[in-house]
């Protein structure tokens, strides 16, 4: 109790130190990739064949761009990392993008995908992480972006909620994730592909990556009408995915001691979702989404009323956060009150 009380009060303070972290002018690192499932998408799923996509109103309704296929009303968490990096402009999606765009940097998220290439599938064409980094490795080598430069860059990847939400939590006739695997042998069989595609990520250069686990998924409001009766967090859900987010801090240790030139951190979201520190955020409505969810779906009704004041609210649809929920997110790690152990301002020094 004392203990989470303290981390949680250590989440609320993430924005005022992140002020103080002293912002140097100009931008931090030379580049910047974007790897994950939809919370870092931002519109390479526009053009898919697949249900999970939002290019349509009222996502981006707080985006002067409107709809572009950011899971949001307004800026994810890879918007702000970028803005907090001091870029420019936000990272391009992989999809559309120039090979001169893969100097600067390229998001190859893509909603719905996960460590396990059968997750999602359901929800038709999606590009998983194993394609994501394949689509990685074309660009920068099309480009010819230099081997020392890749090294400079900034990586985030936020990946493996999909491989619980739509795949081991999913009916057990769809996947059989389930029936073959405990939590544990589960969130081992996860890591073990995560390790294997950061080696492949280490091998193309990457060198300053951030790892972000997974986050109270029982929390969200679909889970909770899944799995959790209907009110409460489905503590199931949440109880699952804590093996995971354990083996993959692990899974940094392991990176940082092997290979020495590299720094890798893990972004903890998990520990700071509680009552106590939502409240202390500012957000009133915590276990609802602000935009209109049909019954049994996840996404926004397109071009249904949406909730006011935004601001107060932590989901914005069923399963994905608000911008302003995004932001204390992207304030925390870059400052490194949830990140172990560099935040995300040391991995643009170090
Ligand atoms: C899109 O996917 C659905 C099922 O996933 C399939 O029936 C349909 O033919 C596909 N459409 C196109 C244009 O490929
Ligand atoms: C489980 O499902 C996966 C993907 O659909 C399949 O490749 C695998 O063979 C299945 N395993 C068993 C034991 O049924």
């Amino acid at each position: 109790m004392a203990e989470g009380m303290f981390k949680a009060l250590l989440w609320v303070l993430a924005a005022t130190v992140f002020t103080m972290a002293g912002v140097a002018r100009g931008q931090r690192v030379p580049c910047y990739f974007v790897f994950g499932d939809s919370v870092f998408d931002n519109g390479n799923n526009n053009g898919l064949n697949t249900t999970a996509k939002v290019n349509y109103s009222p996502y981006g309704i707080d985006l002067a761009r409107g709809p572009t296929g950011r899971f949001s009303n307004g800026r994810n968490i890879p918007d702000f990392i970028a803005e907090l990096m001091k870029f420019s402009d936000y990272i391009p999606p992989f999809t559309g993008a120039s090979p001169e765009q893969a100097h600067t940097g390229l998001n190859y998220a893509s909603g719905g995908g996960g460590l396990l290439e059968e997750t999602s599938h359901h929800l038709g064409d999606i590009i998983s992480f194993e394609k994501q980094i394949e689509n990685h490795r074309k660009m920068i080598m099309t480009a010819n972006v230099p081997p020392e430069k890749l090294k400079q860059c900034l990586y985030t990847i936020n990946i493996g909620s999909n491989d619980y939400l739509n795949n081991y939590f999913m009916p057990d006739d769809q996947y059989n994730t389930s029936r073959l695997f405990t939590y544990n042998q589960y969130a081992d069989f996860l890591i073990q592909r995560y390790r294997s595609y950061l080696k492949l990520l280490y091998v193309q250069g990457a060198r300053k990556v951030a790892l972000f686990g997974v986050s109270k998924l029982g929390c969200t409001p679909r889970m909770i009408a899944s799995h959790g009766g209907g009110r409460g967090c489905a503590a199931e859900v949440n109880t699952a995915v804590e093996p995971f987010n354990k083996n993959l801090k692990a899974l940094v240790r392991e990176f940082n001691t092997n290979f020495a030139d590299a720094t890798f951190t893990y972004v903890d979201i998990f520990t700071g979702q509680t009552t106590l520190a939502y409240a202390g955020l500012g957000f009133a409505v915590t276990q609802e989404s602000c935009c209109t969810v049909e019954q049994g779906e996840e996404l926004c009704a397109a071009n249904k009323p949406v909730c006011e004041s935004r601001r107060q609210y932590v989901y914005w649809d069923n399963v994905h956060s608000t911008e302003r929920a995004n932001m204390f997110v992207a304030k925390a790690a870059f400052a490194g009150v949830i990140t172990f152990p560099y935040s995300i301002a040391l991995l643009g020094i170090l």
